[in-house]
């Protein structure tokens, strides 16, 4: 039989804000009357905590350390064990909020409800620090908002911190939370276009000014990879030395819910296998646009996953 390398086990992903995702259908959207929704489906979601869903999706193992509150919280936690994904739950005292995803079916069109979350307490934030280093994970995944309470050095002293031990840190946030993660060591970043030109401050024209701008920021110790995902374009993948865009195969678009964090798992589990940052990135991408094709708030699929993974890799090779 196969021995799977144990480094598989080691990826840890951090949600501080997770949500109960409630998805329904309806025939149309419209205000004052009564909507008749169908029977809702209920899935643990937020950034971590997808990566880890689309990690398990694609047959690796991680563990989600997450803060959970209240029933919504609780119902994460059971909805993460019958899915068979290691998690530690940090109780805080708040109610971990709901996601409200409404697939209007006279229009196709999603409607996304989302809502802030609670605040977290330094007790307890400071739980979930001590829950994450305690497993000693070889990779962290810290993805997604940092709830009011949080302090929005938060990443990059998680980074400081794991950089002292060799722990490799990715981190796909946004806004402040990524501003203050700048210089702080972080393994790699991933943001999409529209969030790297939020934070370089300037609008990025075409592929040679994207190039300039990541290396420029590379430079000043932005992070070790940067990773910048163009939707229907693929991603860039930048270091000190190397420049690789690997284009996204051409697929009948389901819904993009879920394209950014399975694109993160994909690039994780690659990487915690030991494989090289190109075929990581092809994986991640494959992982980004099976997430697309899949209806609804469904994350990637393996078997697709695996079919765009290969034509891009012959696409290449030929
Ligand atoms: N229309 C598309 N066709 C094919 N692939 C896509 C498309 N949109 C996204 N992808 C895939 O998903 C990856 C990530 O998408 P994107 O750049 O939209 O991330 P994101 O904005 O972080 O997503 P999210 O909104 O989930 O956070 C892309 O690099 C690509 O591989
Ligand atoms: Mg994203």
């Amino acid at each position: 039989m196969l021995s799977l390398p144990m480094i598989m086990d080691k990826i840890v992903t951090l949600t501080l804000n997770p949500a109960l995702d409630v998805a329904t259908r309806v025939h149309a959207v419209a205000p004052e009357i009564k909507l008749r929704c169908q029977a809702a489906n209920f899935d643990p979601g937020g950034g971590g905590i997808n990566v880890s869903r689309a990690i398990r999706f694609l047959g690796g193992e991680s563990t989600a350390v997450y803060a959970a509150g209240g029933h919504n919280g609780a119902m994460i936690q059971q909805l993460l064990d019958a899915e068979s994904i290691r998690n530690r739950a940090v109780p805080i005292a708040g109610i971990t909020r709901q996601s409200f995803v409404v697939y209007e079916e006279s229009t196709t069109l999603q409607y996304r409800f989302n809502m802030p979350g609670p605040d977290l307490s330094a007790d307890e934030w400071i739980a979930c620090l001590e829950a994450l280093f305690d497993l000693e994970p070889a990779y962290i995944v810290a993805s997604g908002s940092l709830p009011a309470g949080v302090p929005l050095e938060f990443y990059g002293e998680i980074t400081r911190y794991a950089r002292q031990y060799d722990i490799r840190v990715i981190v796909d946030t946004a806004g402040e939370a990524l501003h203050r993660s700048f210089g702080t060591g972080v393994f790699l970043m991933k943001p999409n276009l529209r969030e790297l030109e939020l934070f370089a401050g300037e609008k990025l024209q075409d592929e040679a000014h994207i190039k300039t701008v990541a290396r420029r920021l590379i430079a000043e110790g932005l992070s070790d990879v940067l990773v910048v995902s163009m939707g229907a374009a693929g991603a860039a993948l930048v270091t000190a030395d190397r420049y690789l865009h690997q284009r996204a195969p051409v697929v009948k678009v389901g819904s993009k819910v879920g394209a950014g964090d399975s694109m993160v798992a994909g690039l994780v589990l690659r990487l915690a296998q030991g494989a090289p940052l190109e075929d990581a990135l092809r994986y991640g991408v494959a992982a980004g646009s099976a997430a697309v094709m899949s209806p609804g708030t469904q994350l990637c699929q393996k078997r697709d996953v695996d079919r765009l993974y290969q034509e891009m890799a012959a696409a290449t090779e030929s």
